[in-house]
């Protein structure tokens, strides 16, 4: 075992029951931060997940000389210093593991008057970063990269963006919200065009805080010029850290698990839609709206589950949670297949190649192609897979001891704790058998 290395062990068997209140959004955590450093006046997150992703962007605007306090139990409080008042930081910004950081962080800070450096961790260093240094170049920045594109990214400051037409050649809601934060601070209009629908948590924030914006059919459309107001911001549970239980819940027999005010937001939701049409039995209770965001307990309770044909269109709106989809195919009867997902393969690792050759290991008969897998479902055997430092990939091994015959043993889990903290501890709680092993 490798000095730092942290391993899970999950023994066989056990069923998921209980009320479970999963960690706050990660993809809104990272949007409050930085909307409330930027707005005027003070903001107070309730909710904020503080797992190593959020932290990095909080960290990040404290080194640009945002007073921020906090987290304390979710709650920050953030002194927001408008739009021109962030200060050059003293060294690069480090963002560790956080793709989200680095790409909204790029057109939110391709305008200051100061010079920056976005650096972040060895995964983070491999990810493409084209997809927003290209357009965000036709806004007048300048920004240089490493070879092919990849970080860390050096801004030049004190460049005068322009507004852009641009149409997203991927589905990718990082990329969006790049454009859309660079088009604060540019002149004219910004429009954005996507290809598919994604989430739209920066464009329900933006609007929260008091930037007027425009969205037609999957056309989004802000101008520069105006102002964003402080606010109470209050954060629901990640959906994609609720999936591990809605999979752990359908798969393992005699199992019921109440998930607590888990966002539901609509682009969000493909991982509740795609196990509805494999068959299992969830129900969404006492359906309200949090800060803009649609929010609902979700009731999970164990299923027989079948295999399908994933609808392509609902490829965007479950991107994160095809990790432990696979699971579910895994344990269903008959093929699942999945296409049009190639985005998967740029993600933290290579999510289509890192979960075939576990699955295979495990038994399961799964074959990975460009832009998806096909999974026959049956049964999960035992042994030691890795998780490539995949925070999803590790999560999602672990709920699939509960249909294995034999251990599983897990290698490479430190990220979990970039979305997941406590992860451990809750599945131990809800009635999975997992153990850690090494420590950081
Ligand atoms: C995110 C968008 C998605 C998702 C990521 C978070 C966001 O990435 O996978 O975990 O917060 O905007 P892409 O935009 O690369 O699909």
């Amino acid at each position: 075992m490798l000095d730092n290395e942290l391993i899970f062990l999950s023994e066989p068997g056990g069923a998921v029951r209980g009320k479970l209140r999963v960690p706050g959004d990660k993809s809104i955590s990272h949007r409050a931060i930085m909307l409330g450093s930027i707005a005027e006046g003070a903001s107070e997150i309730n909710g904020f997940l503080e797992g190593e992703d959020a932290l990095a962007t909080l960290q990040a605007f404290r080194a640009m000389g945002v007073q921020i306090e906090g987290p304390d139990n979710g709650r920050v409080n953030i002194q927001g210093v408008g739009l021109g008042g962030l200060k050059a930081p003293h060294a690069p910004l480090y963002l560790g593991n956080s793709g989200t950081s680095m790409r909204l962080l790029a057109g939110l800070l391709a305008a200051q008057p100061f010079n920056l450096t976005l650096s972040g961790d060895a995964s983070l260093s491999k990810r493409p970063m084209n997809r927003v240094v290209e357009p965000l170049r036709q806004m007048g920045a300048v920004i240089e990269s490493a070879a092919n594109g990849r970080p860390p990214l050096h801004i030049k400051g004190g460049q005068k963006l322009r507004g852009l037409d641009y149409r997203l050649p991927m589905a990718s809601a990082q990329v969006k919200s790049c454009l859309l934060l660079a088009g604060l601070y540019a002149e004219g209009t910004t429009c954005v065009t996507e290809p598919a629908p994604t989430r739209d948590h920066s464009e329900r924030m933006l609007r929260g805080l008091g930037w007027p914006l425009e969205v037609q059919g999957r056309q989004i459309r802000l101008q520069g010029g105006h102002r964003l107001r402080g606010s109470a911001i209050d954060i629901a549970a990640d959906i994609s850290s609720a999936a591990f239980f809605m999979v752990a819940a359908s798969i393992a027999d005699g199992s019921d698990v109440l998930l607590e005010q888990v966002g539901i937001n609509p682009t969000r939701d493909g991982v509740i839609r795609i196990l509805r049409l494999m068959g299992a039995d969830i129900t969404l209770e006492n359906p309200r709206e949090l800060c803009g965001e649609p929010v609902a307990d979700i009731r999970v309770r164990s299923a027989k589950l079948h295999g399908i044909d994933i609808p392509e269109e609902l490829v965007p709106l479950a991107i994160d949670e095809f990790p432990v989809l696979f699971i579910a195919a895994a344990c269903a009867s008959g093929c699942t297949v999945l296409r049009g997902a190639a985005e998967l393969r740029v993600k933290e690792s290579d999510r289509i190649q890192v979960m075939a050759d576990g699955l295979k290991t495990l038994g399961v008969s799964a074959t990975p192609t460009e832009d998806g897998m096909h999974i026959e479902g049956g049964t999960i055997g035992g042994g030691e897979v890795w998780a490539h430092g995949d925070h999803r990939i590790a999560m999602s091994f672990a709920v699939a001891a509960l249909r294995a015959s034999r251990p599983i043993r897990i290698h490479d889990c430190a990220n979990v704790a970039t979305s997941f903290p406590g992860f451990v501890d809750l599945a131990q709680q809800a009635g999975m058998r997992i153990e850690v092993e090494g420590n950081l």
